[in-house]
């Protein structure tokens, strides 16, 4: 299969772009990054620029859109917002006209509005599933959730089948201690509901998603199967949110964030967790 794998120089994308191609795809990756030595083709591209997406996702069977910039922090919000909904309307548009029949859409679970509120949010029940309303505050978070409903909108017209996948944190074992671990000590842990995604489980997330034979427009959410936290899921659960119900039982650290449709859907089972990633040696 031909396919289109855009942001293919960043974290997630370098990993999308290695699954597909290790699968056997033909991979033409774009990004506004060349990445080194890859063993994909690559086109450099800023792909807010509609022209530049129309002359380069072209000859192609599948479209997977992961370009964007993925936190609303350190820029300002308009540029966030800008470059996501542009990059998603153009990259759409193009796969649109290049005749593309697959499209797989790099979503987040911050369309529920974690973990960059304002106004916090509170699930409804544990674990979050997909009936989780969409509740979006920030610019990054729109700009998401705006990116499913643009793919939507193609779909709606007969122009592809799609899906998109909402992740939380994506880690790799040379990220995790790093970033995620700093955080795990302060209360703002609940705001990513100490949810995580291993870039190489994300990267098989993104290759089944591109097998899926349904018509229409699929959302499924992906997760580890583990939170991040040392501590056990359920009493993490009632020590934060004691309001909140259980809707079934989370075992040790399960997630809290379910993947049974993604599992029933796409056939996704995440495979990594952080407790086998080896840790950093100290002092370093
Ligand atoms: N990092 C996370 O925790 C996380 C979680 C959920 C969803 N996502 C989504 O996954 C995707 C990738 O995130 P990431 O963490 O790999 O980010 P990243 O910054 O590592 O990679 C994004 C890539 O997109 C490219 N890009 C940005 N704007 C572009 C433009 N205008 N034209 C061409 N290329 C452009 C960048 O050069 C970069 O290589 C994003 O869509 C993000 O919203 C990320």
């Amino acid at each position: 299969m031909r396919t289109i794998v855009t942001g293919s120089s960043g974290l997630l994308g370098r990993h999308v772009a290695a699954a597909l191609a290790a699968a056997g795809h033909d991979v033409l990756g774009i990004d506004a990054v060349a990445p080194g030595t890859v063993p994909w083709r690559h086109a450099t591209a800023d792909l807010t620029d509609l022209g530049s997406a129309l002359q380069l996702v072209r000859d192609c069977d599948a479209v997977v859109h992961v370009a964007a910039i993925p936190r609303p922090t350190g820029r300002a919000g308009g540029e966030v917002f800008k470059t996501n909904v542009a990059t998603a309307y153009n990259v759409v548009e193009a796969a649109t006209m290049a005749g593309a029949r697959r499209f797989v859409y790099a979503s987040s679970f911050s369309v529920f509005g974690y973990p960059f509120f304002e106004k916090t949010v509170r699930p409804p029940y544990l674990p979050v599933d997909m009936n989780h309303p969409v509740g979006a505050q920030d610019p990054y978070a729109l700009s998401k959730w705006l990116g499913e409903e643009i793919v939507d909108a193609a779909v709606r017209r007969g122009a592809f089948s799609a899906v998109s996948l909402r992740m939380p944190w994506i880690q790799t074992p040379e990220t995790f201690f790093a970033g995620v671990g700093p955080r795990r000590a302060t209360a703002d842990s609940a705001r990513d509901l100490w949810s995580y995604l291993d870039a190489r489980d994300a990267g098989q997330g993104f290759l089944r998603a591109l097998q899926w034979r349904g018509a229409g427009h699929l959302r499924v959410l992906l997760s580890a199967a583990d939170t991040f936290m040392e501590e056990e899921t359920e009493p993490l659960v009632r020590r934060v949110y004691p309001d909140v119900p259980l809707s079934r039982p989370i075992a040790g650290h399960g997630a809290v964030l379910d993947t049974n449709h993604a599992r029933e859907t796409i056939g996704f089972e995440p495979s990594h967790s952080w407790r086998s990633y080896p840790q950093p040696e100290s002092g370093k």
